[in-house]
């Protein structure tokens, strides 16, 4: 036997010894006699603090204790859900249900009625090893109110698997079904009642609250459920969270109480926050609310836990309008015809009152007032419509069910056999019946389906005192806004209560102190952006290729910044790129007509069109210059131009050779001057150049890449220069230094023959083409270095076709024009003379 049943039998020997039984109780509000008994437990009147005599044995005197008008509500629900199946002839045909009501008063009084209902008729408990057969006073409890007394009286009646079934204790740990086996409720739980606050806070953007909770298990349970809830999403923030004292039973506050409710309202003046949250039984309200309308507070929004949002004493108090508006959390409303006509009959006692006592001598199924109060109360109960109320009807029409089934009921009659608790347990978790429109049953953890509203204090004449303004639904977790709120404010304005206040779009917030919703906000500076679904206190850059403006929330692709065909850069150069064109096709053209003369041989003869067709070739390629690079675009401008220059300077180059040293060559190296001739030696050469040209550009290429690039442009970080490989400038280079290895050859051949007439001499020409070429590689490469962008692309495709322009005009120009002009010195014969000429002078 554990220590906690061991008390309960020291318990209920107590009791057998308090109570003599077989007497009959007078005041028939409080009991009903039945075939099947229930009990109910309710709280008619309160002690909060639980003060217990401590010298002398006797059960608590409820009605020394304030009245508690709700509690008498309810309790008279009971009476009528019970009284209304008596009437009905489909439930429970033919079987008498009856009562046996008991005042807890809060938590003063909750051992004696557990133990009450599980003794016998006769008031006799035995003591057994086993209780399976066993019948106790009652089947079922109904109550008690609050979640303290509920597990209190649980801790006893489970034992024995008495059904009981709780209309308003909200405990989350009533869930744990290990712990209380025999626990039902018809209130949600109170992660729902915090949920729908939290709900109703995001509803109107609220994220600064105070939290204040009454010095008690409820106030600090559900304290404690609401900061750890708003931990989990950081979006509210609690600026501070303080404990109402809770009064004596006389209603008066101690001095230290007193400091410390002044310190509250102290603080809550000075708060910004303007919404606050109050967990507490409504019987330490009274004074607080007192003291704060003679703080003159106002402005406030007020949260009402369950347990006095629709509390009709509190509501009483007119000048709390004053104080602000006033939303509370609590069950559906469901109204029950004919209630409020029962609420304050008058039932006459069954016999007029003796000068017996009560035998139990426990005072607590006695309420004189209570009737007188409630009639006081009545206007704004009827107005306010059945809510807790509905709770406890539900919970008689539960066991109603249950017992139907359990008695196996047809339409006139029940097998009237014996009802053991513990057996209609089951039959009362697996209830599911229609109730005034209502589907209801229990779930998994025994909490009945219920709605929670949200409503909203009201003292207009004649209009419900707790108006519905939302709805939040347990099974989906939502808050459904059904109703304007009339706000306590000038012009109706939704009161604000945010620490700081929200950003402008795009700015970043900086946290101030430890409070996630107090913050200053920052812009976000260009290059950056702020993603709110995943920071809301960093920028974040922009990737490579974007770019944001201030305070953007987004980034934009960066205009992207290439040579396009309707610039003027451009159309200057495709007219010279024209130009080159149709003057080499020309020259082509001649050339081709006058192969045979001595002015075409002495110029290369069909090595002219080794160099004509690629100088063709590089004036059609002009436009890969032209658009957004691209792979094979850059393949073109980096390899393809230059080769054919290559080209161009090999062939001027062994073309010099030739000239100058082909004689001296046959004549001092016969051998091999004949491997010259017989292996085309000028093509070998040109060849062997082109490909080493070749391999040098594939290999540049094949160290870098040849993908266009984009970088940003440093002037302006919206556009985005797209180029070829970044050290294009190395290749320029690389590149350079072979077409000058070739033009110095072809520059020193020249200069040998310097005094060859005239029409063999190509130094001027070289030596000036070859000078104009290094300038203007060097002054790209110098160009590039400090500038970037379109305009490289522009000078790099200049210098290009300059170059090319110069070769075709330079070299072949001037020799077309002879050609054209003057056919007379392009004859064997004036060529004849001018050799000898020539060597006449050199004898
Ligand atoms: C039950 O029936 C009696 C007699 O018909 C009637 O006076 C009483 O109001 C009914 N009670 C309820 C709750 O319907
Ligand atoms: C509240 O207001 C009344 C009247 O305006 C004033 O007499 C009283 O001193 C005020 N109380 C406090 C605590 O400020
Ligand atoms: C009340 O007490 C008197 C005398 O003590 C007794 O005669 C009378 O029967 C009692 N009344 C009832 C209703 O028991
Ligand atoms: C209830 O009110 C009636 C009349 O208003 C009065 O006669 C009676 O004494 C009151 N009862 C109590 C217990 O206050
Ligand atoms: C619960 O009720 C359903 C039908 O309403 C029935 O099929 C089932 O057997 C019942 N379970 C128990 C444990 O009584
Ligand atoms: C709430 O107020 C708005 C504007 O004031 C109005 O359009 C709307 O109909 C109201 N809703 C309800 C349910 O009264
Ligand atoms: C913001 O972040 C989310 C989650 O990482 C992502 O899905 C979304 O695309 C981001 N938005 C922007 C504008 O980058």
């Amino acid at each position: 036997m554990g220590p906690r049943a061991r008390t309960l039998h020291l318990l209920l020997l107590l009791l057998h010894a308090l109570t003599k039984p077989g007497e009959l109780i007078e005041n028939s509000d409080f009991h009903l006699a039945g075939d099947y008994l229930l009990g109910g437990l309710f709280s008619l009147h309160a002690n909060v603090k639980s003060i217990s005599h401590l010298s002398y044995l006797q059960v608590p005197r409820c009605n020394e204790f304030e009245l508690k008008v709700l509690g008498y509500n309810l309790m008279q629900a009971m009476r009528f859900a019970v009284e209304e199946i008596n009437n009905c002839s489909s439930l429970l045909p033919g079987v008498l249900l009856g009562y046996e009501m008991v005042d807890v008063c809060y938590l003063s009084n909750n051992i004696h009625p557990g133990l009450y209902f599980l003794a016998q008729e006769d008031d006799f408990f035995p003591i057994l090893k086993d209780y399976s057969s066993y019948m106790p006073h009652v089947v079922a409890v109904i109550g008690p109110d609050n979640s303290e007394s509920a597990i209190t009286v649980s801790n006893i009646l489970s034992h024995f698997l008495m059904p009981q079934i709780t209309y308003s204790a909200i405990s989350d740990k009533l869930r744990d079904k290990r712990r209380f086996p025999a626990m039902l409720r018809t209130v949600p739980s109170a992660t729902h009642h915090v949920e729908a606050m939290v709900q109703l806070m995001g509803l109107f953007r609220w994220n600064w609250i105070v939290v204040l909770v009454s010095n008690d298990e409820y106030g600090r349970e559900n304290g404690q459920l609401l900061t750890q809830r708003l931990i989990t999403t950081g979006e509210i923030c609690i600026a501070f969270q303080e404990v109402i004292p809770v009064p004596e039973p006389s209603q008066v506050l101690g001095p230290e109480d007193q400091i410390q409710v002044n310190n509250i309202l102290e603080k809550l003046r000075w708060t910004t926050a303007r919404v606050v949250v109050v967990f507490s039984p409504e019987l330490a309200l009274n004074i607080f609310f007192q003291e704060v309308l003679r703080w003159n507070i106002t402005d406030l929004v007020w949260i009402a836990s369950e347990s006095w949002s629709i509390d009709p004493v509190l509501h009483n108090l007119k000048d709390l309008r004053h104080t602000g508006t006033f939303l509370g959390i609590t069950i559906q409303k469901v109204s029950i015809p004919g209630f409020s006509k029962f609420r304050v009959r008058y039932t006459k006692p069954e016999r007029p009152m003796s000068n017996k006592t009560n035998p139990r001598a426990t005072c607590n199924q006695d309420c004189d007032a209570c009737l007188n109060t409630t009639e006081f109360y009545n206007d704004a109960l009827i107005l306010s419509g059945e809510r807790v109320v509905y709770g406890v009807y539900s919970a008689v029409y539960a066991v109603a069910h249950a017992l139907h089934r359990f008695l196996q009921c047809n339409q006139v009659r029940c097998t009237k056999e014996t009802v053991y608790p513990w057996k209609l347990l089951r039959e009362i978790r697996n209830v599911s019946f229609t109730l005034l429109g209502n589907r209801l049953f229990f779930d998994d953890h025994g909490d009945m389906p219920m709605l929670l509203d949200v409503i909203q204090w009201r003292w207009d004449d004649g209009q419900n005192p707790f108006e519905s303004v939302a709805s939040y639904s347990p099974t989906h977790k939502r808050l459904t806004y059904i109703n304007n709120v009339s706000w306590h404010t000038p012009n109706n304005m939704i009161p604000v209560s945010m620490c700081s206040k929200s950003c402008q779009p795009g700015q970043r917030k900086k946290p101030v102190g430890l409070h996630p919703c107090c913050f200053e906000c920052m812009d976000c500076p260009p290059g950056t952006y702020l993603n709110l679904s995943t920071d809301e206190f960093n920028c974040l850059p922009c990737p490579g290729s974007m770019w944001s403006h201030k305070n953007n929330m987004a980034c934009f692709k960066r205009r992207l910044s290439f040579l396009e065909w309707n610039e003027v850069p451009t159309i200057v150069v495709t007219i010279l790129a024209a130009l080159g064109f149709f003057s080499t096709l020309a020259i082509l053209l001649v050339f081709w007509r006058h192969f045979q003369t001595p002015m075409v041989r002495s110029a290369g003869g069909a090595m002219c069109f080794l160099m004509l067709v690629p100088l063709l070739l590089a004036f059609v390629m002009v436009p890969v210059y032209v658009g957004p690079p691209t792979v094979l675009t850059c393949l073109c401008r980096q390899a393809f131009f230059t080769v054919c220059f290559s080209i161009c300077l090999s062939c001027i180059a062994v073309r010099s050779f030739q000239i100058v040293c082909v004689f001296k060559m046959a004549r001092r190296l016969p051998r091999a001057y004949g491997f010259w001739v017989r292996y085309h030696g000028p093509y070998v050469f040109v060849a062997s150049i082109t490909a080493i040209k070749v391999a040098l550009v594939a290999s540049n290429m094949l160290t870098t890449t040849i993908n266009p690039i984009g970088r940003t442009d440093p002037e302006d970080p919206n556009i985005m220069i797209l180029s070829c490989h970044p050290n294009y400038r190395n290749g320029l280079l690389f590149n350079t230094s072979m077409d000058l290895l070739l033009s110095v050859m072809g520059f020193s051949f020249a200069y040998m023959g310097k005094e060859l007439p005239t029409n063999y001499n190509e130094a001027k020409f070289i030596t000036l083409s070859m000078t104009f070429s290094f300038t203007s590689s060097i002054s790209l490469c110098t160009f590039m270095s400090v500038h970037d962008g379109v305009l490289v692309t522009i000078m790099d495709l200049l210098v290009t076709v300059l170059n090319f322009l110069a070769i075709s005009l330079g070299y072949f120009g001037p020799k077309c024009y002879m050609i054209l002009f003057y056919p007379e010195r392009n004859t064997p014969a004036y060529f004849n003379s001018m050799i000898q000429g020539y060597t006449m002078r050199k004898n």
